[in-house]
């Protein structure tokens, strides 16, 4: 049993609802197949985009959607991706499997994919390979209202209004698929791009510098000293290899109990990234101004047997929902830095939300994760004393329980909590200090399998559950969290 103490008079900050942005590339069936199917495809589709992803990512009120890449990023000219679909370039995606890219999906297809999702868009600039002008031009194109070289281009493309984009990326990973920089010339490269990333119109543009992967702290100090004022954010990447190797990175099903505790070790050193990489930033920016984008995140396992090696298609277990129930719960304890996150990849990829095959669709557990934090989003982040029981595996001993904690808006308090042990059900007792909770009720995410996944042939093995057995006595909360669980829990004033 763990004793919790919840202030609920102690309020932390808004947690950003861009934490629960997400992430897609042109990548393997992320794009074509998992969004786009064409106009005249035979499966179901708004202009293209087909319904049955489109419905089902509707849900979840996505707040932020990067594109085109990744790697792809630094490789795509955005001019061969608008006009006359049959007058588009043709190119090889170089980075993932050198399968032909049409460029029918292109900014038009994804600023309306963004509209029909009701989410913001966020958009990776080309600095690796692509020119200052090119990218200067891409936010004219997109942005610029009245008439202008660009402006009136996308007008004979069919959009007369300009796009609303606040958020640019200027370059990604250029430590390594976007150019192999030091940190010292990037950090002059950024400053002369972003320079020309203009605000037009009254647009304005939230840039994004490529940051850090996991804990190369000399890139994050060398971009903060050099070029920490000509930002707005700067991204961070870290991805969950359960083995820690890429040759081997270790199966995203099939795995066992020394696999699982690996896995959810790893993915908690999030927390000491984000430690660490504050401590820099507030040196060089100690009023807190520039967010941190953890715009790459999750799993990355070995490809699903039997696919293409370049397309990094992985299934999608219990175990990736726990994971991103504690990264979730990571970020919005850091809702100070952490001004976005973005899920890597929405569909068919990494720990993707959505996997397809042909006209069929399934949610993953990690959908179900995301829709049950969608609490969290805006809302103000409560304090949480407690004390987590150890989950120790052979000689290692990490914390069993992950919480957090925030008031939405309709005064409503929600607790998200995460059972890492394979093993243990835990009972949590939260005193509710402060506050008069009348009322609650909760939902699990839980299979007795703790790799058990979801099929096209079943599509429903996991899906969350509503949650008996939770009391409320005398402000005090009380659940148990089943072995490999996440849990929600509502309480009304
Ligand atoms: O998510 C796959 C790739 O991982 C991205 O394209 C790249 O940015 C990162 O290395």
């Amino acid at each position: 049993m763990v004793d919790v103490i919840l202030k609920t008079n102690s309020e932390q900050g808004l947690i950003k609802r861009n934490i629960y942005g997400h992430f897609s590339e042109h990548l393997g069936r992320c794009i074509y197949e998992g969004l786009w199917v064409g106009e005249d495809s035979p499966i179901p589709n708004t202009e293209g985009i087909r319904n049955d992803v489109l419905n089902a990512l509707q849900k979840l009120h996505i707040p932020v959607l990067r594109w085109p890449g990744g790697c792809f990023a630094d490789e795509y000219h955005w001019k061969d991706g608008v006009g006359p679909k049959s007058e588009r370039a043709r190119m090889i995606n170089t980075h993932w499997g050198g399968v032909e890219e049409n460029n029918h999906f292109g900014t038009h297809e994804f600023l309306r994919l963004c509209e029909l999702l009701g989410t913001e868009p966020y958009i990776s600039g080309n600095l690796g390979s692509g020119t200052v002008q090119e990218m200067q031009e891409w936010v004219e194109y997109i942005t610029f209202d009245g008439e202008s070289p660009m402006a009136n281009w996308r007008k004979s493309n069919g959009r007369e209004e300009p796009w609303k984009l606040t958020y640019f990326g200027v370059g990604n990973e250029n430590w390594g698929c976007g150019g192999n920089m030091r940190p010292e010339y990037y950090a002059d490269e950024y400053r002369r791009y972003a320079t020309y990333v203009r605000n037009y119109s009254g647009n304005k543009i939230y840039k994004i510098a490529c940051g850090p992967n996991d804990n190369n702290y000399h890139w994050m100090e060398v971009l903060m000293r050099e070029a920490g004022r000509f930002m707005d954010g700067i991204s961070l990447h870290y991805y969950t290899i359960p083995t820690g190797e890429w040759a081997d990175k270790g199966q995203a099903t099939g795995f066992g109990d020394a696999e699982w505790f690996t896995t959810l070790k790893k993915t908690l050193y999030m927390e000491e990234l984000l430690v660490k990489h504050s401590e820099i930033m507030d040196k060089y920016d100690p009023e807190g101004r520039v967010g941190i984008i953890v715009d790459e995140w999750g799993t990355w396992y070995n490809v699903e047997p039997g696919t293409n090696p370049g397309f990094l298609y992985q299934q999608n277990t219990m175990r990736d929902a726990v994971l991103a129930g504690i990264n979730l719960n990571i970020f919005n304890a850091h809702n100070k830095r952490v001004h976005m996150a973005n899920l890597a990849q929405i569909v068919n990829v990494l720990q993707s939300l959505v996997l397809t095959e042909g006209d069929k669709m399934l949610l993953t557990p990690t959908y179900h994760v995301f829709d049950m934090y969608q609490v969290h989003m805006d809302a103000q982040r409560l304090e949480l004393n407690y004390e987590s029981p150890g989950y120790t595996f052979g000689e290692e001993t990490i914390p069993q329980l992950s919480l957090s904690a925030s008031r939405s808006k309709d005064g409503i308090i929600h607790v998200t909590a995460c059972n890492l042990s394979h093993t243990d059900e835990l009972e949590v007792v939260c005193h509710i200090e402060s506050a008069d909770a009348a009322s609650v009720s909760g939902q699990i995410l839980h299979h007795a399998d703790y790799g058990a996944f979801n099929t096209f042939e079943q599509p429903d093995r996991i899906q969350p559950a509503e949650w008996n057995g939770i009391t409320l006595e005398n402000n005090k909360l009380r659940f148990v969290l089943p072995p490999a669980s996440v849990g929600v829990v509502s309480v009304k004033g």
